[in-house]
């Protein structure tokens, strides 16, 4: 199994501090997810779920993609996709959501880890090549026209190019969903991120007719929760909670990311849902908020941290504080280590 953020039971235990005491924030879901309490049926537990209940249209709507196939969470297509190939050469990027080099790996695949600024480069090498826009936990973009211009070039010679856009809702201009029904491009979006519904497992893969039948034929019947249908149809609906909550991600990234570099952490780079820091004492800070009860998501192969949103002030102001503490914790610790190495001069 690979590491993941939301492992707060983990931490809980590794580090001797009771569950509720933990601010997580080592997830890239929105903290102020979509309110799912009111609407789920009695029928909708006991009834097995029906494909007619409107979500295909809700989805249809809101991503403005001409074919959808709900599914499990993205995750679950990251897992499917690679079945439906033949061995094929994989591009990943190099630091990336890691489940898609993983799952293309154990499908038997030949995966090639591209460093992002060698994606175009690596292109004429591959059969396939899975971008995330924007990445996690790097942040780094692509714009349309460089994407649809990749898919162009894998799909004459029979080529996937597989986007996850599993971040892309506050930003929903950077998406290629429109398109997706030129055979090849593969839109994967989740309910997890932005909609904060990550517990309800809902995700969406965009692509053309054949592709989504092959999947579903491969994924079986009632693939998604009959509640789980009924919140994503009303979450996906809900456009007034869209546009506020659009924009108050903006602010908080923002906000987030000004924390963070007044404290001596500024982002390598991010989006409105995390921020990112690539630094080489990376696992010290993270193990000093940690001991403060704040849980971020740490990188061991590039020693950097990822920091999701904190939620209602008290978050914020704890935050402040515990970056404050874990500054002067560690420069403590670094002119011990000056002071020991000039002793050792001598
Ligand atoms: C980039 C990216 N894609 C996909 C997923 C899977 O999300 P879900 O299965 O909840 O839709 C994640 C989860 O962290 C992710 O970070």
């Amino acid at each position: 199994m690979l590491e993941h953020g939301g492992r707060l039971q983990q931490a809980a235990q590794r580090y001797e501090i009771p569950r509720e005491r933990w601010l997580d924030l080592s997830t890239g879901i929105n903290p102020i997810g979509w309110q799912a309490t009111a609407c789920i049926s009695t029928a909708s537990w006991n009834r097995l779920p029906e494909d007619e209940d409107g979500l295909l249209e809700a989805a249809e709507a809101y991503y403005g993609a001409p074919k959808i196939l709900p599914v499990s969470g993205s995750q679950a297509a990251i897992q499917a996709l690679p079945r439906l190939r033949g061995r094929s050469r994989v591009g990943v990027p190099a630091l990336g959501y890691n489940e898609h080099a993983h799952r293309w790996k154990q499908a038997g695949h030949d995966v090639v880890p591209v460093a992002i600024a060698d994606f175009e480069a690596a292109l004429p090498g591959l059969d396939v090549l899975v971008v995330s826009n924007p990445n996690n936990p790097t942040g780094d973009r692509f714009a349309p026209d460089q994407l649809l211009d990749w898919h162009a070039r894998l799909h004459a010679r029979r080529g996937w190019l597989v986007i996850d856009e599993a971040f892309v809702d506050s930003t929903p201009e950077s998406s290629v969903a429109r398109f997706t029904d030129r055979e090849g491009l593969i839109v994967l979006r989740s309910l997890g991120k932005f909609f904060g519904l990550a517990g309800a497992r809902v995700g969406f893969v965009l692509s053309s007719q054949v592709l989504l039948q092959n999947l579903a034929e491969w994924l079986g019947p009632w693939a998604l929760a009959g509640p789980s249908r009924v919140v994503a149809k009303a979450a996906l609906q809900d456009q007034t909670w869209q546009k506020s909550t659009r924009q108050r991600l903006r602010r908080d990234g923002g906000r987030l990311a000004d924390l963070l570099a007044s404290h001596g952490l500024k982002p390598s780079g991010g989006c409105d849902l995390f921020q990112w820091i690539s630094l080489p004492n990376a696992l010290a800070v993270h193990e000093s908020l940690a001991r403060q009860g704040i849980l971020t998501r740490y990188f061991g192969a590039t020693p950097s941290i990822r920091f999701g949103l904190p939620a209602k002030a008290e978050d914020w102001q704890r935050l402040e504080t515990a970056l404050s503490v874990s500054r002067g914790v560690l420069e403590i610790a670094e002119s011990a280590r000056d002071e020991a190495r000039r002793e050792a001069r001598q």
